[in-house]
């Protein structure tokens, strides 16, 4: 069962009581998102790395969000950002409908709109492929620049933080590629640590003292 939810900083998330999960920080969706995935991934691969093109893969579509702010990124930042993002379980049209930020371009409202398993290109910076796929099972036929690691928490979901998944998520990265999850467990930090990447602790969102960044060499 799926609730919506007001998150602090008026954005809006769902609560799932089957796993006693929410989709986002109760904080603030948008601040948690922009905090961990935009400013500390997209951002700090951008500035790092100054290219034109950057290939993101997110584990975890869910309510659409982190997909929106990546978007409006690479418009503001002139960066071609090509995005492809899995989900086991979709949220149908409604449920996104409730929750989809009020205030949306139209380019902004194909990242909603956008059909599963096909290839759009919604502006000259922003194309997008929606995955309807299990993760666990998923083959790669591509590489890329950042991931963005936003399964359900340790607790509602430990399989998706088991070494051989997080190993997965490591080897289609690019070299100099960047890997963030808002996730700091010392589980998890120990099994990326054990790939060939640089693991940093950085401040997380909100009361969250940390997360977890990891640079491909
Ligand atoms: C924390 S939410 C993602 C939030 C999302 N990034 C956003 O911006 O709203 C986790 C998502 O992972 C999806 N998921 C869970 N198990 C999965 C699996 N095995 N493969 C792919 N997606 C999965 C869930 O359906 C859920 O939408």
């Amino acid at each position: 069962m799926k609730e919506k939810i007001i998150t602090a900083d008026g954005s809006f998330s769902y609560y799932d009581s089957t796993i006693n999960e929410c989709y986002h920080s109760k904080n603030g969706a948008y601040s948690e998102s922009t905090h961990v995935y935009i400013n500390n991934g997209l951002n700090y691969w951008f500035e790092k790395n100054k290219k034109k093109i950057c290939r993101i893969f997110e584990l975890g579509y869910g309510t659409g969000l982190n997909a929106l702010l990546a978007k409006r990124y690479a418009e503001k930042n002139k960066l071609k950002v090509v995005y492809h993002t899995i989900d086991k379980f979709p949220l149908t049209a409604n449920q996104i409908e409730v929750i989809k930020p009020r205030k949306l371009s139209t380019s902004d409202n194909f990242v909603y709109s956008a059909a599963w398993d096909s290839e759009f290109s919604l502006t000259s910076f922003f194309s997008i492929h929606k995955i309807h796929a299990d993760f666990f099972i998923y083959q790669f036929d591509n590489t890329y620049d950042i991931f963005f690691y936003d399964a359900f928490a340790f607790h509602a979901q430990p399989q998706i933080w088991k070494k051989n998944i997080l190993k997965k998520s490591i080897d289609v990265l690019n070299n100099n590629g960047v890997w963030v999850t808002y996730c700091s467990k010392g589980i998890v930090r120990r099994a990326v640590e054990s790939f060939d990447v640089k693991v940093e602790k950085i401040p997380g969102f909100s009361r969250k003292r940390e997360m977890l960044r990891a640079l491909k060499k």
